[in-house]
Order: structure tokens, then sequence, then C-alpha cells
């Protein structure tokens, strides 16, 4: 590895850590649901040989952590780099099988979820990496199809049907792609959608009729890529932000645009139909990528509503938590439908290195009564995007749990922390100690035994 003592992104506990481990039978204090049976998987950035005079957090290579649990127990513990092209150089090994399209080789390093049977490691720009049980990777998917630009990090799963909804953007033309992967995992529609000019389009929405699309002024610039910048996107103060709405049942030309106000949004929580209206719940930030990549000065990210009508184009936004948060989830079952329920984690992007006197509280946010409560994880400790796991037998939109990795300053070491979602002020029910700590990530999501073909 490099000196990676320079640079914020290589610091504290985002720095990467240079080994993969396997560690069975996992020490657990507290008692872990009986009705857990499966793996908590998350991505994030694990740079190999980084440059610190040209690296960002969004461009290390892409680390898989898992824990599997069942029947009571966390029976391992797993990292494994998404064997990227540099990964496979650094470890000595064939780089995996290329499929057509994408717009680069990925980093695999934002997200991973389970579809048609095997777990998928994303990065926008280009195309998943099929990643098996045991978080070793495959091979690359096109899923049957045609992905120039690959899809983004953040698909949409139809609770109905199963189905994966994605979008994808370019690098120099001035559209969004929109993409549906059924549950074989084949490809099965795609529609262009145009925008103002090339943008950052990091997420998505969707309801049970439409699909939204984030039009928002983080643009493409073309001289930092000549300049050979790790990330060529900057902020646009004159670009006209706007949401599309297209009908899942119509095509791209039935979208209706609407005028938005002046922000970023990397994620949505939520969307739904209110008749003629959208409501759209998002973590807001006041801009991005205005000064630096590097730069904090943007503002917090706070969490939002919007409705936007789709027949007379009109928008409102009112603020629900102007606290700083971001990693918004739900309990996934209500994708698309009415939720009452959101989760954050109180979010300052340079904390999440940790640090003695950090710390990081998860929200619940009671969207209905307009109530929230809060889990804090203790001085020292830190984490980010906690994952709502519903209950097996669970009746209410908030039965079940929330779990994520807390980094902990003074072992230097992470654990896996669940905590119950109808009482989240209480105690973790359950905590896994991990005899390695888990440097700062982007998105994780429990899988389900049934949900892996192995
Ligand atoms: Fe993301």
């Amino acid at each position: 590895m490099t000196d990676t003592a320079s640079h914020t992104f290589l610091e504290g506990n985002f720095a990467p850590v240079d080994t993969e481990v396997t560690a069975w039978d996992l020490p657990v204090r507290g008692a872990l649901p009986s009705d857990l049976n499966g793996t908590y998987v998350r991505n994030g950035p694990n740079p190999v040989a980084p440059d610190p005079a040209n690296y960002h957090w969004f461009i290390g290579e892409g680390m898989l952590h898992g824990v599997r649990i069942s029947e009571g127990k966390a029976q391992w513990y797993r990292n494994r780099w998404v064997r990227s092209p540099k990964v496979a150089a650094m470890q000595g090994r064939e780089p995996v099988a290329r499929q057509e399209g994408g717009f680069f080789a990925g980093l695999g390093n934002t997200n991973v979820v389970a579809q048609a049977g095997t777990l998928l490691a994303l990065t926008e720009g280009s195309l998943p990496y099929r990643i098996d049980g045991e978080l070793e990777t495959v091979g690359e998917t096109n899923f049957g199809g045609v992905l120039p630009y690959g899809v983004n990090a953040h698909p949409k799963f139809d609770p109905v049907t199963g189905n994966m909804h994605v979008m994808s953007y370019h690098f120099l033309d001035a559209l969004l792609g929109y993409h549906e992967i059924d549950t074989e995992g084949h490809l099965v529609r795609t529609e262009l959608l145009p925008t103002g000019k090339p943008i950052m389009a990091h997420d998505m929405a969707l309801t049970s009729s439409t699909v939204v699309a984030f039009d928002l002024p983080v643009i493409f610039d073309l001289e930092m890529a000549a300049a050979r910048r790790a990330m060529p996107f900057r902020w646009d103060d004159d670009y006209v932000p706007r949401v599309g709405l297209m009908p899942r049942s119509g095509t791209a030309e039935d979208t209706v645009w609407i005028e938005v106000e002046s922000c970023y949004v990397f994620h949505p929580l939520n969307a739904y139909d209110d008749g003629d209206v959208v409501v759209v719940d998002v973590a807001r930030h006041p801009s991005m990528f205005r000064a630096d990549l590097d730069d904090e000065g943007d503002g917090s990210p706070s969490l939002v509503r919007w409705r936007l009508n789709r027949v007379t184009g009109s928008f409102s936004s009112e603020v629900i938590d102007d606290r700083a948060q971001e990693f918004p989830r739900i309990n996934e079952r209500f994708t698309g439908i009415p939720h009452r329920f959101g989760y954050t984690a109180e979010i300052g992007v340079s904390r999440m290195g940790g640090g003695a006197d950090l710390t990081t509280s998860i929200f619940k946010h009671d969207l209905k009564a307009g109530t929230s409560e809060v889990h804090n994880m203790g001085r020292g400790r830190t984490g980010g995007e906690f994952v709502f796991v519903p209950a097996g037998d669970g009746v209410n939109e908030d039965d079940g749990w929330l779990m994520g990795f807390v980094y902990d300053a003074a072992t230097d070491r992470s654990e896996l922390v669940v905590l119950d979602a109808t009482d989240l002020g209480a105690a973790p029910v359950a905590v896994v100690e991990l005899p390695v700590r888990v440097p700062a990530g982007f998105h994780g999501n429990w899988v389900d035994h049934t949900a892996l073909h192995d």
C-alpha cells in the first residue's frame, strides 16, 4: 500500500484493511433473534494502492463484509474484495470474465443486493458483479441485455413482482436509462429519459404507478475528466433541477417533468402515490460538489418530503427533520406504497472515519405521528447505514430489526449491532463481536438464506 495517511478518506476508519479474513463462531453479546437466517452483507471502498493526491471515497475498490447468522448464532464473518481488475492484479489472480456493457469495468464498491438467486455488487457507470454466498466474485452480468452505461447502485425491488428497477446515466449523453430486470435476472425493459445535460443520478424512486427520476445539478465536467480527476463532476448553479415522473404503464415520452428546489439527492427514503400527487421523501443536500469534491461546506442533508402533482405540475417541499442525516431506509415491503416509518443515520461524512470523541445516532421517524426516536451508539462508536430487516411473523410495519456495523475507536474493532426497531432507544438486542475493524462504507442489505441459489 502507498502512504495512506495523507487524505481524509484514507485515515482513521476510512483507511483500507489489507487482508481478507474468515472468522467462525463469533462471540455475541445479548441474543440474536432465532428467526434471522441469512447474511448481512455490506459494501464499501477498500482502495488498492490509492493515490492520495487524486483520491475520493467514491473511487476505492469495493470490499464486501458479511456476517452469516443462523439459529441464534453468528456462524462467520468474511471480508472479500470485489475482484475488479486492479484487485485481480494485486492478488495475482485472473480477472473475472467481462460481459459487454458498462462505461468501464466497475469497482463494485457501492451496494450489494440479491436478485435472481445471486448477490450483485454494484457501482454506477458499470455492470454489476455476480457474487456467491461466500462473497467470492463470480463474474459480471449485463442481464442478457444491452446496458452501455451499466446500471447505478440503487435498484428498487417491486414488493409485488420481485422485479428490480434501476437507472443508469452516461458521462457524455444527456439522458438517464431506466431498466427493469425480472426475477430470472433478465433485462426486460429499457426506457431513455432525456436530461438537461449529462448528470450524476445516484438513485431513483418507485411508486406503484410511477418511476421517479432525479435530474439534479451535479453535472459531468469534461475539463475535469481531461485532467484525469478521479471524480469529474461538479455543481452547476445554472442547471434547472427537475424530477421526472414516468408512468410505469407508459414510455419515456409520457414522462412529466416538474421543476423542484435547487439541491442534490443521493438517496430517497421511499415514494408513493396520493391521487395525482407523487410523494417522495428524500435526504436533501443543499448542494453537492460545489467547491471541491471533499468539501463539506455544502451543508448537511435533511429529511424532506416532496409532493409532486403530475397533473398540475405543482411542487412543494416540507422539512421533516433538519438534523444532519443520510442513508435512509424503510421496511422494503413498503417500497412504492405509503410508509409510516423511516430510518436514517445521523451523519457528517468526515465523522465516519471514527474517533474517541465521535459518535453516531440512528433515527427512527414516525411520519404519521410526526415524532422520532434515537439510538445513540455511545462515545467513540461510529457507524453508517442501518438496514431494516422485517420480522418473519411481523404484523406491523416496524416489526423487525435494524442492523449495521459500528466501529469502536477504543478497541479499533467493529461489531454488528442489532436493534429492535419497535424499541429503538433500548440497548441492542444483540452485538456480534468481530475480530477486525470494518472500514466505513456505503450500503448493505440483509439477504435471507432463501434468496440465494447456491
Ligand atoms: Fe448510495
